[in-house]
């Protein structure tokens, strides 16, 4: 089902501001619907993270725009001693918003440790039942909307990481669960084991693996939530857009920004694809929420296929 929701029924933005319809995709089978842009927590909470009240405002700018789909991790934070930083913050600006919070779908993951900072995988059982537990605390919650496997831990079978999942369904901690950076065959393996309402990894113009390994595909034939990542590129190649010559064009024809073409770009890409672009200023997040209703047609999204996007 497909619906539409204009932030400013919930925002204080002045009624001459204007104001894109939110369009919405289902999250998955049985999953409601979400906005077709989420905001994605990790940029308020790594290294460069604004203070926490400029972080506040952030989430309160994609909120007021009409997203209604936040991702989160454990891990979004500087390191082991600061874990569930970003969950925490989600929770507070949650916590703060004047707008209707029951619309609001909370995703996060387990999966992931930041020993002295590094990023490392930890697929095992226990580890995923602790973790689970810490963010229920960090988010305020007794039951996670959507709990995504970060990445497939190459040291524990993937089978069994997916039966902590399919526990913590059982208990009622989480009520979704959700797959990140993994290929057609580990999805077919964990839904052996799980039913599975999403998929995260990554898709933009300069890293197209999810569309030439039938990641999307596969998601779009039986109906799973794409959640793509890192949609405009990513924290180094999204600042290459503006000087994009296809991109550029494409945004004055609209009277869009570069990022909210691309945007529109990885949305036109299946009918399940949700991106969930991060921001560490709200006039990003709002921008980003107005790609929601950006249309390309099919000669300018040939363009961009077409176009090469260097990662140097
Ligand atoms: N599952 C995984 O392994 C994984 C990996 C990476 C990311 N993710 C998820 O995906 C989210 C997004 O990924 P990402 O942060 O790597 O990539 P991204 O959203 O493509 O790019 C990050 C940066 O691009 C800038 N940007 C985005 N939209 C913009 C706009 N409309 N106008 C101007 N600048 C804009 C922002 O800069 P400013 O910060 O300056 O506002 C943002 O921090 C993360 O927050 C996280 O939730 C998941």
């Amino acid at each position: 089902m497909r619906g539409t929701w204009s932030g400013s029924s919930v925002s204080s933005v002045s009624a001459d501001a204007p104001q894109s319809l939110v369009q919405f995709r289902a999250l998955g089978p049985s999953a409601p619907d979400v906005s077709s842009i989420g905001y994605g927590g990790m940029h308020i909470s790594i290294a460069d993270r604004p203070d926490e009240p400029e972080s506040i405002r952030v989430v309160h700018a994609a909120l007021d725009a009409g997203i209604t789909l936040i991702d989160t991790a454990d891990v979004y934070s500087l390191g082991a001693h600061d874990i569930g930083h970003n969950e925490r913050l989600i929770a507070r600006a949650l916590r703060e918003w004047r707008g209707p919070r029951e619309r609001i779908l909370v995703a996060t993951k387990g999966g992931s440790e930041r020993p002295e900072g590094r990023w490392t995988r930890n697929g095992r059982p226990e580890h995923l039942k602790a973790a689970c537990e810490r963010s229920l605390r960090a988010l305020g919650v007794e039951e996670i909307d959507l709990y995504q496997l970060h990445a497939v831990d190459p040291a524990v079978p993937l089978e069994e990481s997916m039966g902590a999942f399919a526990r913590l369904l059982e208990e009622g901690k989480i009520v979704r669960a959700g797959l990140s950076n993994v290929t057609v065959d580990q999805i077919e393996r964990a839904r052996r084991v799980v039913p599975i309402t999403s998929v995260q990894n990554r898709l933009n113009p300069f890293f197209r693996e999810s569309l030439d390994e039938g990641v999307v595909r596969y998601c779009t034939d039986e109906r799973l939530g794409f959640l793509a990542y890192s949609p405009t590129g990513g924290g180094r190649l999204n600042r290459k857009l503006p000087a994009h010559p296809v991109v550029e064009r494409l945004a004055r024809a609209h009277g869009a920004s570069p990022h909210a073409v691309v945007l529109a770009w990885v949305l036109a890409q299946g009918p399940t694809v949700i991106a969930i672009p991060s921001a560490r200023k709200p006039e990003h997040a709002r921008d980003s929420a107005s790609a929601s209703d950006l249309q390309l047609t099919p000669e300018e999204r040939r363009e961009i296929d077409e176009a090469e996007f260097s990662t140097a």
